[in-house]
């Protein structure tokens, strides 16, 4: 499954098809673990792979060199499933020197005992000769740890991106041109939304960065290798970066007999107007990493929840809590869901959006039990607020 980049540069990595829960990432594609050899007159490993696919990296790299035949082990990225490997590789590589940032040092050090390796420390603007090409560092600080970092190899016009442009997909094939270009963007969107999104600025700056380098391929550490469409990726990533809206509502709930449900599908009906897309998403059938990656490009969300025990439902607790801690930003929403005898569903929502700096297009949607007609009238009401603004956040 091993596939050539360019002459000399080759994929080792690791697909894993059966992967589902990605520290609590759905990846319902599976991933790969993306690792590449670059021989020249000096050889380099660029990136690992997770701590148990380490023999079949062994494998991969030993069917195109001998692993005493590796210089350079360069680390973009010291977290495990890129890095998990390390101590297997650098046991089995005796002439290699480590290559990669001091915070890289330090966290490498934390994880693993690295008396025995060699390193070499380097800093943006850096290189290491291979001979006949050069690797080129660039540190990416938070995108999306402390030590990320991109290398790049002029001579090749190629970019090994570590997580950024990656989508968690398992396949066969290794280069985004061989799929259909919306599933991929999709998944890179997925995979932007639930790990870079608190990093917008971060990543912003690294694009214009990128401005200065000739890019023909990006080769990132999960998912396809970026070769026919890296403008269209950089075009996604820029627009993603900046929160750009699409006019676009997304519903989002949980109800316990329906009551919350129905003044969902009422808000859905006001906010269905003509150039609006509207999203319906019932929590529990649906996941945490789906729905992160519909909030990415939504303009206006209407957040509902049944009242439980004084506050709002727990899988309700938990979307918010994530979504707050991905810092989604310049959205506009409102607070909806019925209670019984007590308070505290749509109102607890309602603190949630403010604490996330949402504008709030209205004072909480109530329904006490069961909405009304009236109360129905309402949430069409408040559905074209949203779909309006909508409008307005993505001109
Ligand atoms: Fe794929 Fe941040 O590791």
């Amino acid at each position: 499954m091993n596939a050539t980049l360019r002459e000399g540069i080759d994929w080792v990595g690791y697909v894993d098809w059966t992967i589902r829960d990605f520290h609590g990432y759905t990846a319902e594609r599976g991933t790969t673990y993306n690792a590449y050899l670059v021989r020249g007159k000096k050889t380099a490993l660029i990136d690992t792979v997770k701590a148990p696919y380490g023999q079949h990296l062994l494998q991969n790299i030993s069917a195109l060199a001998p692993l005493q035949s590796v210089d350079y082990v360069v680390c973009n990225h010291a977290e495990p499933d890129h890095a998990g490997a390390l101590p297997e590789i650098m046991a089995k590589m005796p002439n290699a020197t480590l290559v990669c940032d001091q915070k890289c040092k330090d966290a490498l050090s934390r994880h693993f005992d690295i008396s025995d390796w060699k390193f070499e420390v380097i800093n943006t603007g850096d290189t290491v000769s291979l001979g006949d090409r050069i690797l080129h560092f660039i540190e990416t600080p938070m995108v999306h740890w402390p030590e990320s970092m991109f290398t790049y190899v002029p001579e090749e016009k190629l970019l090994f991106s570590m997580d950024a442009f990656g989508q968690h997909y398992a396949s066969s094939q290794r280069f985004e041109d061989e799929f259909p270009l919306e599933t991929v963007i999709q998944e890179a969107k997925s995979y932007y939304a639930n790990i870079l999104m608190p990093y917008g600025k971060q990543v912003a700056k690294v694009l214009q960065q990128m401005d200065a380098f000739n890019i023909e391929m990006i080769a990132p550490s999960h998912g396809l290798i970026w070769r026919s469409h890296v403008q269209e990726m950089f075009k996604a990533y820029r627009g993603w970066a900046a929160f750009r809206p699409k006019p676009k509502v997304l519903i989002i709930y949980d109800t316990m007999w329906g009551s919350t449900g129905e003044m969902a599908r009422a808000i859905l009906e006001g906010a269905a107007l003509p150039g609006v897309e509207v999203q319906l998403i019932h929590i529990r059938s649906s996941n945490l990493t789906r729905i992160a990656t519909e909030l990415l490009d939504a303009a206006t969300i209407a957040f509902g929840s049944s009242t439980l025990n004084a506050g709002m439902m727990p899988m309700a607790a938990a979307v918010l809590t994530y979504l707050k801690g991905l810092r989604p930003a310049g959205k506009a929403g409102l607070a909806f869901g019925s209670y019984g005898w007590g308070r505290g569903g749509p109102e607890a929502i309602d603190e949630y959006m403010k604490t996330m700096k949402w504008e709030i297009l209205r004072n909480p949607l109530k329904a006490q039990y069961r909405p009304t007609a009236e109360i129905l009238d309402e949430c069409r009401e408040a559905g074209k607020l949203l779909a309006v603004k909508a409008k307005d956040l993505a001109e």
